[in-house]
């Protein structure tokens, strides 16, 4: 049965601007509160909406009119921060940059906390284990030597090399679609991994040996089971699985 109903409305000035056509959608949000139960569960919002809005607009709708106990986390609302990732209809994305006319709107749309990680409060996770990983990675610049009393130069092919992972906003909504990571939460993850490339590729870096030895853990690159999750999650579009591989390839002829 459709849950979403058209409902044009007229224009509300006298310049002649285009008709917004508000649609009511139905948002499935699975729902957590420890101190009401230890059971987690699906609660039902109707919002009226414009299609051309995203997620996040209408989880705001939700919180400021409807229901103020609504938890999760969202700051710059334009893809840059990676604070709000989650599920939306069963794939991680960002709700900042998820349209709701492009996810099926004429059914009940899920919304729940990205999986992998515990649970806080409904949409909002423990992102404190994803953080440690990249710690551990040492995501900075290592040399040694002197302070430079210049910029540290490099060729625009050296800086290509490592272009694609400086995108990462660290949303984690690669590391929580992996299935390696959903076994155990052990692994250190994509997200790390594409950060400890960020700076294993770079030429002005020293530190990328210590890194390889990092990753080169139980726990690290060779658990990667290749399955691509990750780059299809990637709201930045990074390679994410060919920045592993890559990783995976210097280790073995330590060759960066
Ligand atoms: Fe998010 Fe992509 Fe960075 Fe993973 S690699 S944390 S999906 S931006
Ligand atoms: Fe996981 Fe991505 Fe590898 S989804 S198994 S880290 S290719
Ligand atoms: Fe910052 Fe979505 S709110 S990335």
């Amino acid at each position: 049965m459709s849950t979403a109903t058209l409902d044009k409305q007229e224009p509300k000035d006298a310049t002649g601007s285009a008709a917004v056509e508000l649609i009511t959608a139905t948002f499935r949000i699975r729902r957590f509160n420890p101190e009401v139960s230890a059971e987690a569960s699906w609660e039902d919002f109707q919002v009226e909406i414009d299609p051309k809005e995203r997620v996040l607009d209408a989880l705001h709708k939700i919180k400021w009119e409807l229901d103020g106990t609504l938890t999760f986390r969202r700051s710059c609302a334009h893809g840059i921060c990676g604070s709000d990732a989650m599920r939306i209809n069963g794939r991680n994305r960002l709700a900042c940059k998820t349209l709701i006319k492009d996810i099926s709107p004429e059914k009940p749309i899920t919304v729940e906390a990205i999986k992998g990680m515990t649970v806080l409060k409904d949409l909002v996770v423990d992102m404190e284990p994803f953080f440690q990983a990249y710690r551990d990675v040492m995501p900075f610049l290592i040399t040694s030597g002197n302070e430079p009393t210049r910029e540290r130069l490099q060729t625009a092919e050296d800086r290509e090399r490592f272009d694609d992972t400086t995108k990462c906003i660290l949303c984690a909504a690669c590391t929580s679609s992996c299935p390696v990571f959903w076994n155990d939460g052990q692994y250190f993850g994509p997200a790390a991994i594409v950060n400890a490339h960020r700076f294993i590729f770079d030429s002005r870096d020293e530190g990328g040996e210590q890194r390889l030895e990092i990753l080169n853990d139980k726990d690290g690159v060779w658990r990667c089971r290749t399955t691509f999750n990750c780059t299809d999650a990637c709201p930045r579009g990074i390679e994410v699985t060919k920045a592993i591989q890559e990783v995976k390839r210097a280790l073995i002829t330590r060759r960066f």
